[in-house]
C-alpha cells in the first residue's frame, strides 16, 4: 500500500507548517513533527498526553545527517548504523547544542534512526528536499501514553484520528513492535529497549554481548515504565500447563475471559474466545499488538496470555507483555 503523490505532498507541507503528520514505519506508526520546531513537536506530547521530559527519536533519511544532529559519534555507532540502518535500530547519541530540548526531554542526548520502511522514506527524503538536507521528523509511536502502539493504519485512527491531519497509510508493519534502543552516548554500548535486533545480532558487530540496562539509572525511556503498551481489559501471564484449571476456574466465576496462545489450546472446544499466534519470537511479535486490540474490542472481562519461553530470542516480546500486563484494566 503506497500513498499517492497528492497524499505525500499535503504530508510534506503539514509538516513544514507545524501540524503533525502519522505515518508508517517497519516497527509500528509513528506520530511526526518537524524536529526542528519546538512548537510542531509540543503537538505530538498534547495529542498522546505524554509527559514533556520524555524524550523522542528522530527519524532521518539516511546516515549523511547524523551529524547534524549529533556529535562524538563513536566508531562502535557508525558500524551498528551501516549494518542496521535502514532499520529497527535507534541510536542515543550526544546531542548537537542546538537541537531543541523538547525533542530530547531536557538531555544532552538525542535518539535517531533511519527506519526501513519505503514510505516512511519517501517521506523522509521529500521533508528533507523541501526544508534542509538534514531535516529530520520527530516520532513517537502514535498512540495515547501508556497504550498499545499501532501496526496499522486504522489502529492510528482509533487512538489519535480527531487529533491529526493526516494518517499515511502504508500497510500493516512488517516488525510489529519497537525498535532496539542502543545507547552509544557514554561509552560501552547498552541496549535501552530489547526489539527486533536481538543482543546475538549486535554482539555479531560489537565483538561482545552488549549489556542490556536495568531500570535504575538508564536515562529516561517512556517504553521502561513498568506499565506501558496495555490494553485497557485487565490481562495476565498463566503458564500453559495451567491454563485449562485457569480457565475453568474463571469460567465458574462467570469470567469471560480471552486466551492469547501460542500452542495448541489444551482441549478442543474450549468456549473462550481463543487467538493463536505464530509459535515463533519473530511472527509472535509481529501480530502481538493487534491481537490485544482484538481482545480489548471484543468486550472480554479479562484477558489470559499463555506465557512465553525462557531465552533471548523471545526477549522482546517478553519485555513488552510484561508491561502490558502492568498497565492493563486502568482505564
Ligand atoms: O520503533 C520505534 O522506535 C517507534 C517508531 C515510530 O520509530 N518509535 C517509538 O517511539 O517507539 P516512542 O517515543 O514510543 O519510544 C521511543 C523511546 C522512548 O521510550 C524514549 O524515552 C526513548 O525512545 N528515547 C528517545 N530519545 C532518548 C534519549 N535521548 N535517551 C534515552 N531514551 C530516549
Ligand atoms: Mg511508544
Amino acid at each position: 500500500m503506497i500513498p499517492s503523490e497528492a497524499e505525500y505532498a499535503r504530508a510534506v507541507e503539514l509538516l513544514r507548517a507545524g501540524e503533525l503528520v502519522a505515518f508508517p514505519t517497519e516497527t509500528v506508526y509513528g506520530l511526526g513533527a518537524d524536529a526542528a520546531n519546538p512548537a510542531a513537536v509540543a503537538k505530538i506530547f498534547a495529542a498522546k498526553g505524554r509527559p514533556a521530559d520524555h524524550p523522542l527519536i528522530v527519524h532521518l533519511s539516511g546516515h549523511d545527517a547524523v551529524d547534524h544532529w549529533a556529535e562524538q559519534v563513536p566508531d562502535v555507532a557508525w558500524e551498528l548504523m551501516e549494518t542496521f540502518w535502514p532499520g529497527p535500530l535507534t541510536l542515543i547519541l550526544k546531542k548537537q547544542a542546538w537541537v531543541p530540548s523538547t525533542v530530547t526531554g531536557g538531555q544532552d542526548t538525542v535518539g535517531l534512526r533511519v527506519p526501513g520502511h519505503t514510505v516512511a522514506l519517501e517521506l523522509l527524503r521529500r521533508f528533507a528536499a523541501a526544508s534542509g538536507e538534514h531535516a529530520g521528523i520527530a516520532a513517537p509511536s502514535a498512540n495515547r501514553f501508556g497504550r498499545i502502539s499501532p501496526t496499522t493504519a486504522v489502529h492510528v485512527q482509533e487512538e489519535l484520528g480527531e487529533r491529526i491531519s493526516l494518517i499515511l497509510d502504508g500497510g500493516p508493519c512488517k516488525v510489529g513492535i519497537e525498535s532496539t534502543i542502543v545507547d552509544c552516548s557514554r561509552g560501552e554500548p547498552v541496549v535501552l529497549r530489547p526489539g527486533h535486533i536481538a543482543p546475538a545480532h549486535l554482539e555479531a558487530v560489537l565483538g561482545r554481548c552488549p549489556a542490556i540496562a536495568t531500570a535504575t539509572g538508564a536515562p529516561r525511556v517512556s517504553g521502561s515504565l513498568a506499565a506501558h503498551y496495555a490494553p485497557q481489559t485487565p490481562m495476565r501471564l498463566v503458564a500453559g500447563h495451567r491454563l485449562l484449571d485457569f480457565l475453568n476456574a474463571q469460567r465458574h466465576k462467570g469470567d469471560r475471559c480471552g486466551v492469547i496462545g501460542h500452542s495448541q489450546p489444551p482441549q478442543a472446544g474450549m468456549p473462550h474466545l481463543w487467538r493463536m499466534l505464530p509459535a515463533d519470537p519473530v511472527g509472535y511479535a509481529h501480530d502481538l499488538y493487534a491481537a490485544l486490540r482484538e481482545m480489548d474490542h471484543a468486550g472480554v472481562s479479562s484477558i489470559a496470555v499463555e506465557a512465553l519461553p525462557d531465552g533471548a530470542a523471545w526477549a522482546a516480546v517478553v519485555d513488552r507483555l510484561r508491561r502490558a500486563v502492568a498497565g492493563s484494566g486502568s482505564s
